[in-house]
């Protein structure tokens, strides 16, 4: 099953230098990561605020990077038409978030993007069971989402392995993206617990985010 996933390396602008975006963007497509992590935060959902549709109808006009859009909002229905107006390719919504996740994932997928389903690390995979087919891809969150620069959260290897036991006896090929506290030394653990899309704030832009993109590359070239 491993080998028939594509291997997507995510890097989430919330850690980014906002005065350079436009270059801190072309230096990770440069250095080949092909999706771009957006994280949008509402204050409810999470204790911070970060940035929404202006942003991302602005930085869409730079790059034509794969968006992944991670909503940390509450009642996320009200602004997916928004969202993918200013130019999402894949909106992740929280299971926490949606009263109706069932109706939320078929209104993504009914505007032609892909869709995700995320999990904080205290929701259990099983939360998912019925919507799996509904997926293109499960964010296992790996840490309390809201910040960026937090420690992986150990027991989320377990999730990864858990859900992609349950997609592998379905016969599903969906994505599994990690997100928080990904770094060059716990990528061959994330991959063989089998995720396929990394997710990496910190790591990529703390310092020469051309160079860190690359060297997490090179370490999730080496698992596969
Ligand atoms: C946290 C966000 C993450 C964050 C990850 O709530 O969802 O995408 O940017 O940052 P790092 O990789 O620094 O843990
Ligand atoms: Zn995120």
């Amino acid at each position: 099953m491993k080998e028939q996933l594509q291997y997507h390396l995510a890097p989430s602008i919330l850690s980014a230098d906002f005065t350079q975006l436009g270059s801190q963007i072309s230096a990770v497509q440069a250095a080949g990561a092909d999706y771009l992590h957006i994280d949008v935060m509402d204050g409810h959902f999470v204790p911070s605020i970060s940035y929404g549709m202006p942003v991302i109808k602005s930085i869409r006009k730079a790059t034509d990077m794969v968006f992944d859009v991670h909503l940390m909002i509450e009642e996320p229905d009200r602004y997916l038409d928004d969202f993918r107006a200013a130019g999402a390719d894949l909106i992740t919504v929280h299971a926490e978030a949606c009263r109706h996740l069932d109706r939320t994932l078929h209104h993504i997928k009914e505007m032609g993007l892909m869709a995700g389903a995320a999990v904080n690390p205290a929701t259990p995979v099983s939360v998912l069971t019925h919507v799996l087919p509904l997926c293109d891809m499960v964010l296992i969150m790996s840490v309390n989402p809201g910040f960026g620069g937090q420690d992986y959260i150990p027991y989320s290897t377990d999730k990864i392995k858990e859900l992609r036991g349950m997609l592998d006896a379905r016969g599903l090929r969906t994505d599994i993206e990690v997100d928080g506290g990904v770094n060059a030394s716990r990528i061959p653990m994330l991959i063989s617990a089998g995720a396929n899309v990394l997710v990496a704030g910190s790591a990529v832009f703390k310092g020469d985010a051309e160079k860190n993109a690359r060297e997490l590359l090179r370490a999730m070239e080496e698992c596969i």
